[in-house]
């Protein structure tokens, strides 16, 4: 008798998850090994007068965070998370990592034995007594079940234009991660698994941080030369961060598509560098901004950065990485935010 169908849930359907479904949805029916059918968990609103779960499943489209784009009708929205991810073999959380935790709660007790999760999220997770821990780790440790990451240089909405691209995905687990490429990969969007995990989401989170240095500098006026010193400083406290806490990865790592490419997209497209732009400019606070540029769409950078200050402050490393906590300083308006330069200037590298 053959082996059952494995069936695949995505836990969330912001820009990047709908952008992962639109793949999926016309990748699965390639394979006889996965269902046809995928779940997708909306977190329910109402838009234009209509449910967005209403929406997407009678037009196929996420008209809020993926206008412009069909997806397959195997691609069905579920307002219950519950509902979503029973007897899901694999789950896929694409969610704004500030709402992992309580979705993770929610589904504890529902979980498939022998699934395993996948975390598209780029941030850390932060517990009530304010300890700092990867996402991976968090949803390992909440749902019982193994958790690989996917990380890269992609902007959704050109991801979903299907324009050329890549990405990493950190699985130790050679079956598992072979999975997860056969789901994702397209002639467009071409995949490398690495097992270097840990380092791989660390990446992904951190390199928000710079794209908000980033864009401070463009907000301050300074040109190319500036930003590209901001990007190599930046990349040089993701690489000390790695190895401080991270040791005994393959150095190549950085060279992946999660590490310098992720990170130069990030500097020069990306809603990060364009708040932080903005938030220069006008003067006006991140939340407003948020609220105001990026039409329900969640920031990563500013609290990135408060999570990496206070992982860096239990470790009474705060010191060895003044990139990252200049920006958490600005974004709480601690420091003006030309002390970025300062944080350039002095910074150990020149020491
Ligand atoms: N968008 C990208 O280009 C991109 C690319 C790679 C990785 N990522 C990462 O993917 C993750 C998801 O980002 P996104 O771009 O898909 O999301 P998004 O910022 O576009 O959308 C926000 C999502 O959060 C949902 N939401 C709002 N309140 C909620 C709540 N209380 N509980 C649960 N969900 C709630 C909204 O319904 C919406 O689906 C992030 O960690 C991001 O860093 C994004």
């Amino acid at each position: 008798m053959s082996d059952p169908l494995k069936r695949v849930a995505i836990v969330g359907s912001g820009n990047w998850g709908s952008t992962i479904a639109k793949i999926i949805g016309n990748n699965i029916v390639k394979f006889n090994t996965f269902e046809n059918e995928v779940r997708m968990y909306v977190y329910e609103e109402m838009v234009d007068g209509r449910k967005l779960t209403e929406i997407i499943n009678e037009e196929h489209e996420n008209t809020k965070y993926l206008p412009g784009h069909k997806f397959t009708p195997n691609i069905v929205a579920y307002a219950d998370v519950v509902e979503t991810v029973k007897d899901a073999d694999i789950l896929l959380f694409i969610l704004p990592h500030q709402f992992v935790e309580r979705t993770c709660n929610a589904i504890k007790s529902h979980v498939k034995p022998g699934a395993f999760a996948v975390s598209f999220s780029k941030g850390f997770y932060v517990g009530k007594d304010n300890t700092v821990e990867l996402l991976s780790t968090a949803i390992t440790r909440l749902l019982e079940i193994p958790c690989y990451v996917v990380m890269g240089a992609n902007i959704a909405s050109e991801v979903a234009s299907g324009t050329f691209c890549e990405a990493t995905v950190g699985a130790r687990n050679y079956e598992h991660g072979q999975m997860v490429k056969g789901l994702l990969q397209t002639e467009e969007f071409r995949i490398v698994i690495k097992p270097d995990t840990e380092v791989i989401e660390v990446l992904g989170a951190l390199k928000n941080i710079v794209a908000v240095a980033a864009g401070f500098s463009d907000g301050l006026g300074y040109g190319d030369n500036t930003k590209a010193a901001v990007i190599r400083l930046g990349l040089k406290e993701m690489v000390k961060f790695c190895e401080e806490f991270f040791p005994g990865h393959h150095p190549h790592i950085f060279l992946e598509s999660c590490g310098v490419a992720d990170l130069v997209t990030t500097c020069y497209g990306g809603r990060n560098r364009k708040v932080a732009a903005a938030f220069v400019k006008t003067g006006k606070d991140i939340k407003t901004l948020e609220a105001e540029m990026l039409n329900g769409q969640k920031l990563q950078g500013p609290d990135a950065a408060a999570e990496v200050k206070e992982w860096l402050k239990e470790k009474g490393q705060a010191n060895k990485f003044p990139l990252f906590t200049a920006v958490h300083d600005i974004c709480e308006r601690r420091i003006e935010p030309t002390a970025l330069i300062d944080a350039l200037r002095y910074h150990p590298e020149f020491w």
